[in-house]
């Protein structure tokens, strides 16, 4: 028998989805549940283009039920799931990324279900591997979100 095919949730390179509601951002988020077992995922988008909603979904999927923030303050936070932890970081306020490497990062994304790292640019190049998901607002009093893959 033929292994069943993992489906891919990222768009293809370069291409860009608009996510009309919040319950669309929540979906493709709870799609990021299929990513492989310690997968690394970017998040870049300035505040309110739906990070922590997108990540809220994923965690759903993944059968966390507690509630789901924005790690700005913590820089990181530990999501304990069914499935394994999910690290989610907030970059944002680091100056130096060693602050990142010193609170383990490298450990804790090896052994997590899933790691996200929001506003992670100063990691790009330590994790080549990992998509970056670029989210911006719609112009021109449109609501919803446009999402591109950048990597
Ligand atoms: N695709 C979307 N369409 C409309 N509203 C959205 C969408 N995604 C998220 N939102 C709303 O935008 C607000 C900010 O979302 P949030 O996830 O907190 O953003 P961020 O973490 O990037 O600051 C929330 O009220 C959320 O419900
Ligand atoms: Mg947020």
């Amino acid at each position: 028998m033929l292994p069943s095919r993992v489906p891919d949730p990222l768009p293809p390179l370069g291409q860009t989805l608009y996510l009309p509601s919040e319950a669309h951002q929540r979906d493709f988020g709870a799609g990021l549940s299929a990513l492989s077992r310690g997968s690394v995922l970017f998040l870049e988008g300035e505040l309110g283009t739906g990070k922590t909603t997108l990540t809220q979904g994923l965690l759903a999927a993944l059968g966390f039920e507690g509630l789901v923030s924005s790690p700005t303050y913590a820089l990181m936070q530990l999501y304990p799931t069914p499935q394994g932890q999910v690290l989610h970081v907030d970059a944002y306020r680091v100056r130096h990324p060693q602050e990142l490497w010193e609170m383990d990062l490298e450990m804790l994304s090896a052994e997590a279900r899933l790691s996200i790292l929001e506003w992670g640019e100063h990691f790009y190049a330590d994790f080549p591997e990992a998509p970056i998901l670029r989210l911006e607002h719609v112009r021109q009093g449109q609501t919803g979100r446009i999402l591109t893959r950048l990597r």
